[in-house]
């Protein structure tokens, strides 16, 4: 039915009718990349938009679809679209959260009430799951993934795509996916934005393009390609990606479009003039073109040229047509365009609850000694720190939809809930960063941290001033939202400096201090670690990042995020990741240096903290595995089986991780690879026995010719509460 409805559609379409559909314009509502276009109604008017992003509300869409349907001389309706990355008006914590949270279920909720919002408010198309694999943390967009490991990624990618299109993308609450950005953009060369990507066949299907099937085989029905090179080929030209990896060995038969200006910047990569690179990004397997308007100005003439085919025009129409045909636009193209839905299902008590949920259960507790967490319900907390009272800042970055003037910080937020019961006193206590410039690029888009240029001391005098009276001291500290994300790499890991010697300052009044951390990406926190008595790293937790902050630290809630991303000691360690190869010269285990082993000479090659790290305020203690046998064939699973117990004196949650390693094999194998996770609740005293099923589906790897193949031999099967504090066993693969 589909088909018969577009292709009756199609030959009723001139060829700059069909090119207009492959043109995606932005609203203008939200700054999402350095190029705004113009004359949208006109061109609405003229069939030459098939598709805006950034405009919401169902009355500026109504319009907008109004004038498509109404005056454009085919009556096409328009798609919708948004970057809803991590919720869209209640915002959830940033991805790199998200994926901390090791809950499968929650981030599908997540994404659920993102659609069930940004569908409310008039869209229909959402620009994620970005699911770039990183392990650079320099690189600002690590914030908007979840993180290094493949499985991990993979499994969070897939549960994304079913929180937004639902069972049915006609529904008017489900919003297509659009996973992003296709492809290895997240192993952009010295972290730096935008960079050039080379690398390994084999590394490519093993470790990064997982997640991107994933999210494909889960049914995301379009993809955006990424900005960068690989391997000479930027991905928005590179047909081998677009066509032969995705298409034709993957069976994607969705829609691509690009990144913004990629097409643009094709002639920055240097491979042609505007009307080359629009023809080869056509050829390549592009559909729709966002913002450049590369497809609009040239293809008709590289047409009349004979330099793309109307076929290859054709096909990409077609694939856009089909976008809309999926949701239900051709029945109703006012179906997203409900007042009173928008009215009532936008930041709900019911959404709320969750974010604050979601944000509490994204918490990474780094260190407490000395349980100086939780704390009590009494007294007096100075809560000290540039990140303490700016609400702007706690949706974190991407977060385009949200209302930032009305998003609490956390300082209203811990106030909302311990009024009454503790006194929360509070003071800037340092500037974001001593560099004034930079604490400009930092603080971009609305999400501004007051300024103070009184002299440093001063203002840290009176920080402590205010610090005297109370009992225990919170310094909220860090990164501001936007230093990280796009285009916000870093070179230095670093606490700022100004913040650095406020925190000095604040341990030397010798009351307990806890660090509650913001951050966007895996910082060097090893001065830290050596110091302050408790850290608990908070992202970018979202709407309700205050409460959730009160909940955790006050021991409402218990804290159970588990690291998905390696924090490195220092920045020279980088690309540090755990599932690394094992070399021809290992150092020995536990060994801080050894001569011509592969290590450094000024630090050792340990993580500061390890991949799947977190704390909790209880303890977890973790039997020996028992595998219920040694061998197994093709056909055979393996039970690997352990014991936890909950022996500290809290009821809590432990994400129990199961990783292997493929002993001996035709390629090197990683020393280990995540390839199972339960997240299970305990409570103290309790005690349970978990188990995994390992088959050769788990064994499976890229092998050098590509064929996804497991390999008979001896594997090692490690199970624990994080990466590095593992048991183990071994068994064979006959
Ligand atoms: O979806 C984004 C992408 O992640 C970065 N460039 C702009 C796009 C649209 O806003």
């Amino acid at each position: 039915k589909m088909e018969t409805f577009i292709s009756g559609l199609m030959s009723k379409m001139t060829v700059e009718e069909k090119i207009g559909q492959l043109n995606l314009v932005t609203g203008g509502e939200a700054v999402t990349g350095s190029v705004v276009s113009t004359g949208v109604e006109t061109k609405i008017k003229a069939g030459q938009i098939g598709g805006i992003f950034s405009m919401s509300s169902p009355s500026k869409i109504r319009a907008a679809q109004e004038l498509a349907v109404k005056h454009s001389r085919l009556g096409i309706p328009i798609i919708f679209g948004m970057d809803v990355i991590h919720g869209y008006k209640t915002m959830f914590p940033i991805p790199l959260g998200l994926a901390a949270t090791w809950d499968m279920d929650l981030i599908r909720e997540t994404a659920r009430i993102a659609a069930v919002e940004a569908t409310a408010d008039g869209l229909n198309w959402t620009f994620s799951p970005m699911v770039d694999i990183s392990r650079d943390p320099r690189w600002g967009r690590i914030s908007e993934g979840s993180g290094e490991d493949t499985y991990l990624s993979a499994r969070i990618a897939a549960e994304m795509v079913k929180g937004y299109q639902g069972s049915n993308l006609a529904a008017n609450n489900t919003l297509m996916a659009c996973v992003k950005h296709f492809a290895l953009y997240g192993a952009a060369e010295s972290g730096r934005d935008y960079n050039t990507t080379d690398m390994s066949l084999h590394r490519m299907y093993n470790e990064y393009l997982p997640p991107y099937k994933a999210a494909i085989d889960a049914g995301a029905w379009t993809v955006m390609a990424s900005f960068n090179d690989i391997n000479g080929v930027p991905a928005t030209a590179n047909k081998w990606l677009l066509t032969d990896v995705l298409r034709k060995q993957w069976g994607f038969n969705g829609m691509v479009v690009t990144d913004y200006t990629g097409i643009n910047e094709l002639v920055d990569h240097g491979l042609g003039d505007l009307q080359t690179v629009s023809a080869l990004a056509l050829k390549a397997g592009i559909h729709m073109d966002m913002v450049g308007e590369g497809f609009l100005t040239t293809l008709k003439k590289s047409l009349d040229e004979g330099k793309v085919s109307i076929e290859e025009i054709d096909e990409a129409c077609r694939l856009v047509l089909k976008a809309k045909y999926k949701l239900g636009l051709f029945d109703d193209p006012y179906r997203y365009c409900d007042e009173e839905r928008a009215k009532g299902n936008i930041l709900t008590p019911a959404h709320l609850a969750k974010a604050r949920e979601t944000a509490a259960k994204s918490f990474v507790l780094l260190k407490n000694d000395k349980q100086t967490l939780p704390l009590k319900k009494n007294g007096t907390v100075a809560l000290i720190g540039p990140l303490a009272n700016t609400g702007p800042n706690m949706p974190g970055t991407w977060s385009v939809s949200a209302d930032l003037e009305n998003t609490p910080s956390l300082l209203e937020g811990m106030r909302a809930v311990l009024g009454g019961q503790v006194d929360i006193v509070h003071h800037l206590g340092a500037n974001l960063m001593s560099d004034p410039h930079y604490q400009e690029r930092a603080t971009m888009f609305g999400r501004t941290i007051p300024r103070d240029e009184r002299p440093e001391e001063q203002i840290i005098a009176e920080a402590l001033e205010v610090a005297k009276s109370a009992d225990v001291i919170v310094a909220a500290l860090g990164e501001s939202s936007e230093m990280s994300g796009e285009s916000s790499s870093r070179t230095d890991l670093g606490i700022p400096d100004t913040q650095r010697r406020l925190l000095e300052a604040l341990l030397q009044t010798g009351k307990p201090v806890v660090l509650v951390l913001f951050t966007g990406r895996p910082l060097t926190l090893t001065w830290e670690h050596e110091h302050v008595p408790a850290i608990l790293n908070v992202w970018f937790g979202g709407t309700e990042t205050g409460k959730a902050v009160a909940d955790v630290l006050f021991g409402d809630v218990n804290p159970s995020g588990k690291l998905p991303a390696t924090f490195p000691q220092n920045v020279g360690q980088i690309p540090l990741y755990y599932s690394a190869k094992n070399t021809g010269r290992p150092l020995a285990e536990g060994a801080w240096f050894q001569k011509f082993r592969s290590n450094y000479l000024d630090v050792n090659n340990q993580p500061l903290y390890p991949f799947g790290y977190g704390l909790s305020y209880s303890t977890f203690e973790y039997s020996d595995i028992r595998l219920d046998k040694n061998s197994i064939t093709a056909d055979e699973k393996i039970l690997a089986t352990v014991t936890v117990k909950n022996t500290g004196n809290y009821d809590g949650e432990e994400v129990v991780q199961l990783y292997l390693r493929d002993s001996y094999a035709s390629v090197t194998r990683p020393v280990k690879e995540l390839k199972a996770f339960q997240k299970i609740f305990l409570k103290k005293g309790e005690s349970r026995d978990v188990s995994f099923e390992i088959g050769i589906d788990d064994l499976k790897f890229y092998n050098n010719e590509l064929q996804w193949e497991a390999e008979p031999g001896d594997f090692v099967v490690f199970i624990g509460t994080n990466s590095r504090d593992l048991k183990e066993a071994k068994f064979t693969l006959r």
